[in-house]
């Protein structure tokens, strides 16, 4: 049976005590339904020690960005090891934030990734064009881009069992963001199926691709009904973990009648 992939990330929002309570609370709701998901967290991380203490392996922890050396002179940085560390199992590169507030660069989520790599982690990889690449029509150029400099040398036997996806157009994401229309966003996870098949043959296919962007009780089933979309990456409507057990729980019977009618 496939698993959902579902997750929130929660930004720079909760103090440790509060996301300690969120993963609490989402692991008691989600207990019964628990096999059928692949669910995960991203907390601060100052969040994701307690975190992991609270609920174990009950629930995927990880980590919203991490340096590319092991250590160094980077002030300010956090380090894979100083994350395997605490329990984080999971690392995200090259969210939206990063790359466009923050100003990282495709060929420095390259150097994330191949760290990540050595390590044991996950690897979440966010791609995602701008209002400005999409109106130009450049999106599938720009997502190519993101993924053959990001997953640039990353060995496919780690690329088929530790990468993730989730594609996160930049114009839909936080409170301005709108949310993208379901068969745009599934006709990008084509577009990116595609291309991690021209990188790791047919079974890059088979790599998981989440779609995040303003994702809300409105939109999701809509999302989840589609073709190449494999769950869901949620900010603000997963915050509250009543809210995100209710979209769980909308979109998980429509993800297995997809499932099945696939087969
Ligand atoms: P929103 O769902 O709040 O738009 O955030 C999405 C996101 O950035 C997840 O990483």
């Amino acid at each position: 049976m496939k698993k959902l992939y579902v997750g929130t990330n929660t930004k720079m929002y909760k103090t440790p005590s509060a996301a300690v309570e969120h993963v609490l609370k989402l692991r008691e709701l989600t207990r019964d339904i628990a096999q059928q998901l692949e669910l995960f967290v991203i907390p601060s991380y100052t969040s994701i020690a307690p975190c992991v203490q609270a609920v174990g392996e009950d629930i995927l922890i990880g980590a919203q960005n991490m340096g590319w050396e092991d250590e160094g002179q980077y002030t300010g940085e956090i380090s894979a090891p100083m994350l395997e560390e605490v329990g984080a199992r999971l690392v995200m590169i090259g969210h939206s934030e990063r790359r466009h507030v923050l100003h990282e660069t495709d060929e420095e989520e390259q150097k994330k990734i191949a760290c990540a790599a050595r390590h044991d982690f996950k690897i979440l990889l966010c791609v995602g064009e701008t209002a400005q690449q999409k109106s130009y029509e450049i999106s599938r150029e720009t997502l190519a881009q993101q993924l053959k400099i990001g997953l640039h040398g990353l060995d496919a036997e780690i690329a088929l069992h530790r990468l993730w996806i989730a594609y996160e157009p930049v114009w839909a994401i936080g409170v301005n963001g709108v949310p993208a229309d379901e068969h745009y966003a599934s006709e990008m996870h084509r577009h990116i199926k595609a291309v991690l098949e021209e990188l790791y043959g047919d079974q890059g296919r088979e790599i998981p691709v989440l779609y995040g962007g303003s994702v809300n009780n409105e939109n999701a089933v809509k999302l989840i009904a589609q073709p190449y979309i494999d769950g869901l990456f949620i900010g603000r409507s997963a915050w509250s973990a009543e809210n995100f057990n209710q979209i769980i729980r909308e979109i998980l019977p429509v993800f297995r009648s997809r499932d099945l009618a696939e087969k």
